[in-house]
């Protein structure tokens, strides 16, 4: 089995049905730069069958993105797939995305259609994809609550169409990691032809569990492709965090034992733009890429990253493109960071007791501010010497 993991950015399609998330093409044309910049493997651009906006976006991207292979969603019908083959038309490398529901629930409500209709209608689908491109992707849509018998038998006979990827979302997020992990493995030991295929796995965040499900089918399940965007973003609660599983298997490689070509000092500057363009702010305590990702408040913390920063982290903010980690001086702050910060700034102290002074002065003031700014920090350190400093350093 392969070692490599692909990685699918999603941020241009599904993350666009967030809520207040749609974007413009020129918009799209600077995220998808980004990602490739990043060295994604596929970027998703949207769905070309939606509108005529995401048409052109795809048009857009397709032309001008050669690095990374351009993807555009169809539903499992003629005029979808059409669309799609037209907008990718430039590619140097492009992939249909087809997809159609599986699960009792979607088939008998939603799409009012009996398991052999959608059968039947997946297989075409990925016959008419194949016409246009070698590189087609089929989703069976809410796969993580379909009959195993019954997606055994569609993705068997989508492979035979020619499916090349095969993407088993848990499109409600409603899976756990062992069950998901189990689901793809035994897909992939069920289905007599599942190794013409790669196993993707899609998942959203409804329970929080996105991340975790998509690793845990990469480790247990044998997916090699995980379909992610940038900041997590996507439908409801949104889908896997780019972000959290590239720097996951980077840095468990240990676990993961897996390669990605994603140039992770990409990472924050993708995370930025697409936060910009979309309006929807990064959380502080968010892994990677939140403003504390890096960041150490407390005294103890901050002398051990002062000692040697693996005491308190486990990867460089410099390898996800963060300038550096960060001391914040407040409260919790001890003596060895405040001495630091001092000598970064070029401030010089002349003795000891004028140190314990400043800090003394520092900490008073720390307890009335959640943070203390360097500004600050320079106009207590030259308030004079103190001969009579009292006080005890921590
Ligand atoms: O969540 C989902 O099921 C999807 C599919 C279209 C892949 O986004
Ligand atoms: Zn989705």
């Amino acid at each position: 089995m392969s070692d490599r993991l692909i990685i699918f950015d999603t941020t241009l399609r599904d993350g666009e049905q967030s809520p207040g998330a749609s974007m413009t093409k020129e918009e799209k044309l600077r995220i998808a730069r980004q990602l490739e910049r990043m060295r994604v493997d596929v970027i998703e651009a949207g769905f070309a069958a939606s509108s005529e906006g995401d048409f052109q976006a795809i048009r857009a991207i397709a032309s001008e993105v050669k690095d990374s292979i351009v993807c555009s969603l169809a539903r499992a019908n003629e005029r979808d797939i059409s669309r799609a083959a037209e907008a990718l038309k430039p590619a140097s490398r492009s992939r249909i995305h087809t997809f159609i529901a599986t699960s009792a629930l979607h088939m008998e409500k939603k799409l009012r259609m009996s398991p052999d209709q959608v059968y039947e209608q997946a297989r075409r689908a990925v016959c008419l994809a194949r016409g246009y491109t070698d590189d087609v992707e089929f989703s069976p849509e809410d796969g993580s609550r379909s009959d195993l018998d019954f997606l055994c038998r569609v993705i068997e006979g989508v492979i035979d169409e020619g499916a090349t990827t095969i993407n088993v979302p848990d499109t409600v997020g409603y899976a756990v990691p062992d069950g998901y992990a189990a689901l793809i493995r035994e897909l992939r030991e069920r289905i007599p032809n599942s190794a013409r295929a790669v196993f993707s796995v899609h998942c959203h965040d409804d329970l929080g569990l996105a991340v975790a499900n998509s690793l845990a089918a990469v480790k247990s399940g044998g997916a090699r492709q995980i379909e992610c965007a940038i900041n997590g973003l996507g439908e409801r609660a949104g889908n896997t965090a780019l972000e959290e599983v590239v720097m996951a298997v980077r840095t468990r490689r240990d676990v993961f034992g897996l390669d990605v070509r994603v140039d992770t000092t990409q990472i924050v500057e993708a995370s930025r733009l697409v936060s910009e363009i979309t309006g929807f702010t990064v959380q502080p305590n968010k892994a990677v890429v939140g403003a504390n990702a890096f960041a150490h408040a407390s005294g103890i913390h901050q002398d051990g990253v002062l000692k040697a920063r693996d005491t308190y982290e486990i990867m460089r903010a410099e390898d996800v493109g963060w300038s550096a980690n960060k001391i914040v001086l407040g409260k919790l702050s001890g003596r060895s960071a405040f001495k630091q910060r001092l000598q970064e700034l070029g401030v010089e102290i002349d003795s000891e007791a004028e140190l314990n002074a400043a800090f003394v002065r520092f900490k008073a003031l720390a307890d009335q501010e959640a943070i203390v700014s360097d500004d600050a920090i320079v106009a207590l350190s030259q308030q004079g010497k103190v001969a009579d400093a009292t006080g005890s350093p921590l």
